[in-house]
């Protein structure tokens, strides 16, 4: 497949680039800093901002799927912003002008209405960024494409792969999973046209490395 990787400089974004290239797959990686990426082989790196239509339709004819990992840098997801969604309304609209239908993106775990309060805490922390992230999943579940939103909890960095999905909610025992296993999730959701339409909550699962 041809895939194109929105967030393509992030942690999440590189584990989806490797996967999805050691998978055999075609990549291109949309930043507005390609100086951290290095192309070659099956990796294009186009430089672009992705919060602009016209710059991302420019590159997106020809592939089949948009992989959108986007996010604030750690000390703006404490601040009022508009990020994900200005990213998500210029990456729809590009969608429709290229013709290409299918689109997963990473949100939080943050939104699943969970009790106690531990989660209560992290919703009142995160405030900012849950309701740009609400904001966001919003206009993808109107876009009228082939949509499947993942939130994961916390993300940490590990070789781990392994993940378990569940439609609507998040899966039990869902504390902190890796970027890696995020990006296998969202690879293996367009490899194999799961989940599409559905908001997918996200565990760690087996220890498998790939
Ligand atoms: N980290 C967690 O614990 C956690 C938990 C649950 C969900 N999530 C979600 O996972 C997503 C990805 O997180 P991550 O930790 O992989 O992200 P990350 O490593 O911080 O990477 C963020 C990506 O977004 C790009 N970006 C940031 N601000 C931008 C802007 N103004 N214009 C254009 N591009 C911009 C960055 O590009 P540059 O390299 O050019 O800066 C980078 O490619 C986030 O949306 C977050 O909500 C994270």
């Amino acid at each position: 497949m041809r895939l194109f990787v929105i967030g393509a400089t992030g942690r999440t974004g590189r584990e989806i680039i490797d996967i999805a290239r050691k998978r055999g797959h075609a990549v291109t990686a949309f930043a507005r800093s390609p100086q951290k990426l290095s192309a070659g082989g099956s990796l294009s790196v186009v430089r672009g901002d992705p919060l602009r239509w016209e710059a991302i339709a420019a590159a997106l004819p020809g592939h089949d799927a948009v992989l959108s990992a986007i996010g604030p840098h750690p000390r703006e997801a404490f601040r009022p912003s508009t990020l994900l969604t200005d990213c998500a309304r210029a990456t729809i609209e590009a969608m429709r002008v290229s013709g290409v239908a299918r689109l997963t993106v990473v949100s939080a775990a943050v939104l699943f209405p969970a009790k106690g309060l531990y989660y209560a805490f992290f919703r009142w922390l995160l405030r900012h960024h849950a309701r740009d992230l609400r904001a966001m999943e919003d206009l993808v579940r109107a876009s009228g494409l082939a949509w499947t939103i993942a939130r994961p909890p916390r993300l940490t960095q590990s070789p781990e792969s392994g993940f378990r999905a569940l439609g609507g909610a998040l899966p039990q025992g869902s504390v902190a999973m890796s970027y890696r296993s995020v990006a296998a999730f969202m690879v293996d959701a367009v490899e194999q046209g799961s989940h599409v339409a559905e908001v997918v909550g996200l565990a760690r699962g087996l220890a498998v490395a790939s």
